[in-house]
C-alpha cells in the first residue's frame, strides 16, 4: 500500500460549498476566491428563480439543464443606441450569466460595446442586473437560430410580412436563405425594408467580433437540429452581420469548445461557406487572454478546449 500524504489539500481550488450539507460542491472553478465559492454558490453570482428563498445559497437545479432553442417565444427588445456609438461591439451567442463580458468590459472598458444574448431568461436577468449601470453592456434574451429574434433585437420591422414570417417559420426553411443587394435586405426569404430605419437608431460602425463559445452540444443525434451552428444560422448571421456593418468594418467569428467533434462541425460549417474564412484553426489560447465560465472549469479539469478564427468576406 503507499502512503497517503495527509498535508496535501485535496480541496484545494474546490467549492466549499456543502451540498445538502453532507458533501462538498465538486465543482473546482471559483469565482469567489476569497470564500473559494463557485459561481452556483457565489451569492454575488447566484440566479435569481431560487426554490428555497429562505436558503439563497441554493439554486434550483433547473438552470442546470438544457433549454431546447424552441422553447423561447418571445422576441426580444431591440437593441438601445450606444452612448458612444462609434465603437466596434463584441457580440456573444450564448453569453449565459455574461461574466466573461462583464470581464472583458473591466479590462477593455470604452473600447467597445458589448452585447450579449442567450436563450435563457433567467441568466438574462442576472447579467442585466448586474451590469444595469454600465452604459456600453446590453443584454437580451433571444433564440439566435431564430431570424425574426434577430429583427426584433435590430429594430427590423416585417409589418404586413408578420403572418408570412411565422408560416415560414414554423417551416423552418433554409435552403431559401439569399441575400439581396440594396436597401432591402432578406433574412430566409423574408425582405426587410427598414433597414435604413435600423441604421439611423443604431448608428454604430458594425459589429466587430462575434462569439459563440461552448454552445450546447446536444451530443444525441435526435437532437442534432438543435444546435445552434447550421448552414441556415452562418449564412443568417451573415445577412444580420452585413445590416449591421453599413461602414463595412471587417468581422470576425471566434468559436471554441471542449468537444472536438462539435467544434470540427462548427468549422465545417463555417468553411463551407464561401462568406466566411477561416483564418486560424486550433489556435492556443483564447483571443482575449480572458476565458469564459466554461473555460475556467475546462481549464480546472485539463480538458483541452478547441478554438478557431474566421473573417467574414
Ligand atoms: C454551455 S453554455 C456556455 C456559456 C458561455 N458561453 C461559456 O462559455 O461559459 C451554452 C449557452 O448557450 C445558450 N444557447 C444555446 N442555444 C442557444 C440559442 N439558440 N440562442 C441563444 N442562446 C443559446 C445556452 O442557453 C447556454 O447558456
Amino acid at each position: 500500500m503507499t502512503d497517503v500524504d495527509h498535508s496535501v489539500d485535496v480541496f484545494k481550488n474546490q467549492c466549499k460549498f456543502m451540498v445538502r450539507g453532507l458533501r462538498r460542491c465538486r465543482n473546482t472553478a471559483t469565482v469567489n476566491t476569497e470564500e473559494q465559492l463557485c459561481s452556483y454558490h457565489d451569492p454575488a453570482t447566484q440566479l435569481t428563480h431560487m426554490k428555497n428563498t429562505e436558503n439563497p445559497t441554493r439554486i434550483s437545479s433547473s438552470h442546470k439543464r438544457m433549454t431546447r432553442p424552441d422553447s423561447v417565444i418571445q422576441p426580444p427588445e431591440k437593441i438601445l443606441p450606444f452612448k458612444q456609438t462609434s465603437l466596434p461591439v463584441i457580440l456573444d451567442i450564448g453569453c449565459a450569466r455574461g461574466l466573461w463580458l462583464e470581464h472583458l468590459q473591466q479590462k477593455f472598458k470604452n473600447d467597445f460595446n458589448y452585447i450579449g444574448v442567450e436563450l435563457r431568461e433567467e441568466l438574462i436577468t442576472v447579467a442585466t442586473t448586474r451590469n444595469h449601470s454600465k452604459e456600453n453592456i446590453q443584454f437580451r434574451c433571444m433564440n439566435c437560430q431564430k431570424p425574426s429574434h434577430w429583427c426584433s433585437l435590430l429594430n427590423l420591422k416585417f409589418g404586413q410580412l408578420d403572418q408570412h414570417v411565422q408560416k415560414l417559420e414554423n417551416r423552418t426553411k433554409k435552403s431559401n436563405v439569399r441575400i439581396i443587394e440594396g436597401k432591402k435586405v432578406a433574412i430566409m426569404d423574408r425582405p426587410v425594408y427598414n433597414a435604413e430605419f435600423f441604421m439611423k437608431s443604431l448608428q454604430s460602425t458594425g459589429i466587430t467580433v462575434i462569439c459563440i463559445q461552448f454552445p450546447d452540444p446536444w451530443a444525441k443525434s435526435r437532437h442534432r437540429k438543435r444546435r445552434l451552428v447550421d448552414d441556415g444560422f452562418v449564412t443568417m448571421l451573415h445577412n444580420v452581420v452585413r445590416l449591421w456593418n453599413h461602414q463595412s468594418e471587417e468581422s470576425f467569428i471566434y468559436l471554441s469548445s471542449d468537444r472536438e467533434d462539435l467544434h470540427d462541425e462548427m468549422v465545417q460549417v463555417f468553411s463551407k461557406n464561401e462568406k466566411y474564412k477561416c483564418i486560424g484553426y486550433r489556435i492556443s489560447g483564447h483571443p482575449f487572454q480572458i476565458g469564459t465560465e466554461r473555460d475556467l472549469v475546462c481549464e480546472h479539469l485539463h480538458r483541452e478546449v478547441y478554438r478557431s478564427i474566421f473573417k467574414m468576406l
